[in-house]
């Protein structure tokens, strides 16, 4: 573990230094910052749920929206840390958040409604994670390996 450590350390190291590394590491940025956009709403729409559903005494369910919201702002910050360790910005402004999203904020009028855009909404945010992960591997880790 800490030979793989040290290779990941000069790896990244070296890859500093190199122009091709920094436009990589760009873009994994920017798909992180799509994946928080995504946790954020994800966080506002649970958020929403979990009110509403408050409202028409379904308390299990209720529970369970709250539940998630919180466990998408784990994710969210897991996420900005992440960024920073890459030494880029997170981005929390609002402005242009449902752009950024690649899940969208649907209030759902009923609790099957919201459930459903829920289930929706927990495969879509998958898709950032799943392409910076991709362009972390092919930029990062066949040094390493
Ligand atoms: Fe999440």
């Amino acid at each position: 573990m800490r030979k793989f450590a040290a290779a990941r350390a000069s790896t990244w190291k070296r890859a500093q230094s190199t122009e091709g590394y920094k436009a990589d590491r760009e873009t994994v940025v920017e798909i992180l910052n799509q994946a928080l956009a995504t946790e954020l709403v994800c966080v506002l729409r649970y958020k929403r749920h979990y009110y509403m559903a408050s409202g028409i005494h379904a308390q299990a369910v209720a529970d369970e929206f709250l539940e998630h919201a919180k466990e998408e702002q784990t994710h969210a910050d897991r996420i900005a840390e992440r960024i920073t360790q890459l030494d880029g910005e997170p981005d929390f402004n609002p402005e242009g958040l449902l752009n950024r999203s690649h899940s969208e904020y649907v209030e759902g009028r009923t609790l099957t409604d919201m459930l459903r855009e829920d289930l929706v909404a927990e495969r879509i945010a998958l898709i950032p994670i799943a392409k910076s992960s991709a362009t972390w591997a092919m930029t990062i880790q066949p040094a390493v390996a």
